[in-house]
């Protein structure tokens, strides 16, 4: 599914509403440019996990873990492009709680697992496309939700 956010806010809020229907152990996958709102989107998911900290992207941390309701391993996987090593987050993907990758597709191969695809880009300044495809069954209930709303 294909949905226009004209806000940042507008962006939190859709991150909050999938947050929110997300089970532990879920595996959320973002692709986008730079500054396509992947971080933004993050920061609903976030909030929907009770997470009070603030989420942000720290340009040298690859994994941020944030306590909250529900336990959020965010993953900035840009600067793992191209590099060979399996840095082993896979370990966190059963521990209850929820995983985020930015730039999925530069450490897909290394991971096995079923995720809810959300590919985020650029349309204008204040406006981003976001898609939205499940890639296995148990994320398929969550894009019927949300076509629901
Ligand atoms: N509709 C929108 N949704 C999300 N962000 C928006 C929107 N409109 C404007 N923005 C702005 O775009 C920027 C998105 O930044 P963000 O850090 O989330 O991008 P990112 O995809 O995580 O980038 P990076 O690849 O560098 O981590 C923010 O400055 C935000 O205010
Ligand atoms: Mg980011």
């Amino acid at each position: 599914m294909e949905l226009i956010t004209r806000s940042e806010q507008e962006t939190i809020d859709l991150g909050y509403k999938i947050g929110k229907l997300l089970e532990a152990n879920s595996l959320i996958a973002l692709n986008g440019d730079l500054a396509s709102g992947k971080t933004v989107f993050t920061k609903g998911i976030g909030k929907a996990l009770g997470i009070k900290e603030v989420i942000n992207s720290p340009t040298f941390t690859i994994l941020k873990i944030y306590e909250g309701d529900m336990t959020l391993y965010h993953i900035d996987a840009y600067r793992l492009y191209e590099n060979p090593y399996d840095l082993g987050f896979e370990e966190f993907l059963d521990a209850g709680g929820v995983m985020v990758i930015e730039w999925f597709d530069y450490i897909k191969d290394s991971i096995d697992a079923e995720y809810l695809k959300v590919d985020m880009s650029y349309v204008d300044e204040t406006t981003r496309k976001i898609t939205i495809e499940a890639q296995g069954r148990k994320y398929e209930d969550i894009i019927k939700e949300i076509e629901g709303c």
